[in-house]
């Protein structure tokens, strides 16, 4: 994801400087150019050959190391990000002074691309009112916090102040280089997932699909720009950014009432979510105990989520569908297109053996109530998702 993109990683001296270990290691491994500055201090923590064996670049540290000068300037020139993780409570208070008595200080103060940091220090010194004071200068200078965690610390106490993971790090710089703002300003929901319908408290009705393809949608739209609302059944997925609000439900009944209930304030809906059709007329209050015989279950329809925001939405709502159909699928989705009153459908067939659910690929038709269709390749789940929600775009701005 972060193919060719130049990260300055700068390491101060703190007990969390072994994640910048990790960090490095991850940011190469999504492609990135990775070099590193480190205080002095820094380097009592990790150790410099580490990081230039994983960075594949020499580690800088000094001014001036022999005879030779370091390039401060040309450094933070070079960077399209410099990342300043862990940031101890000594640099920062350093950094947000204008001090310059090491390298990755008179980096910090020369460059001219974006700086994050990602502070690290115990919960006291944290809540100290000249951190905050120094953490609201750095941010007065544009500088991006990544807030920390709470958790076990250092000195053994447990409170705020812990650095944030390599992960959370790297989502961050991910959401900083490519979410763009073409939703911006919009608001969208997105069903995803199965439903389980309830027989009793151990059984239920459900089916195989995974919600890979809706928990991409959804991350999809965010990258995108828009504020995601994501309405869940139970999935193993999770979702990589924060800030996409997950909404879990269980049963039809359940995504029916939260749907009902997001849809008046959505721009656009996209219902992925493979909802059960029949729901157990009851559901035992006890384990249904095996009998002589044969049981019968009367299953009841349950309510038609697409359906409902297809006929309730009002002017500039957009309303996306899904059909998953084994024969006469176009015919079918044109059909569901007009009984559901969606906007666009994106019709999966389960004839391609790499498409529908579980795998980690799909080929999908997109079928438009304006006559305009797009069949993909067979590709990734998330290439499928950025096609599927480059086709909306188009649409919004053609209505
Ligand atoms: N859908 C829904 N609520 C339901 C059933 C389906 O919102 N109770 C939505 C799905 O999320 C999908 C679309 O309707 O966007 C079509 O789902 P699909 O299972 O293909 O079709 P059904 O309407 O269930 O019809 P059939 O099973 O006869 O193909």
């Amino acid at each position: 994801m972060l193919e060719g993109k130049k990260i300055l990683i700068g390491i101060t001296g703190s007990i969390a400087a072994y994640k910048s270990i990790l960090l490095v290691r991850q940011l190469v491994k999504q492609g990135a150019e990775v070099k590193v500055v480190m205080t002095p201090a820094a380097r009592e923590f990790v150790s410099p050959l580490v990081l230039a064996t994983l960075s594949k670049n020499a580690v800088v540290s000094e001014l001036a190391e022999g005879s030779e000068w370091s390039n401060h300037v040309m450094l933070g020139r070079w960077a399209d990000l410099f990342v300043v993780a862990p940031l101890s409570c000594n640099t920062l208070a350093k950094m947000a002074n204008g001090l310059c008595d090491n390298l990755l200080l008179a980096v910090y103060l020369s460059a001219t691309c974006p700086v994050v940091i990602a502070p690290a220090m115990d919960e006291d010194m944290w809540q100290h009112p000249a951190t905050q004071r120094n953490l609201d200068l750095l941010k007065g200078y544009g500088n991006h916090i990544i807030p920390v965690n709470s958790g076990e610390l250092a000195s053994g106490l447990h409170g705020e102040g812990r650095m944030a993971e390599p992960e959370a790090i790297i989502v961050f710089l991910v959401e900083h280089f490519f979410r763009t703002s073409e939703l911006a300003g919009k608001k969208v929901m997105v069903t995803a997932g199965p439903t389980y319908e309830a027989i009793d408290p151990v059984r239920f009705i459900g089916n195989h699909s995974s919600g890979k393809m809706g928990f991409a949608l959804a991350e999809e739209l965010y990258l995108r720009g828009a504020d995601v609302q994501l309405i869940s059944g139970p999935t193993q997925q999770i979702t990589t950014y924060a800030g996409i609000r997950v909404n879990k439900v269980r049963s039809a009944a359940e995504m029916f009432d939260t749907s009902v209930a997001i849809f008046p304030g959505v721009d656009i809906a996209v219902m992925s979510a493979a909802v059960a059709d029949y729901s157990p007329a009851e559901t035992a209050g006890e384990k249904i105990k095996k009998q002589p015989g044969d049981l019968s279950l009367l299953l009841l329809p349950t309510k038609d989520i697409l359906q409902y925001v297809g006929t309730h939405k009002r002017q500039g709502q957009y309303v996306v569908g899904f059909a998953l159909e084994t024969q006469n699928e176009k015919e079918n989705a044109h059909k569901k297109l007009e009984s559901k009153q969606a906007d666009c459908i994106v019709l999966n067939s389960l004839r391609d053996e790499a498409a529908g659910f579980g795998v980690d690929t799909n080929k999908v038709t997109l079928l438009c109530k304006d006559g305009t269709e797009m069949v993909t390749e067979l590709k990734t789940k998330k290439e499928i998702a950025k096609d599927i929600v480059s086709f909306i775009i188009s649409r919004l701005h053609a209505e």
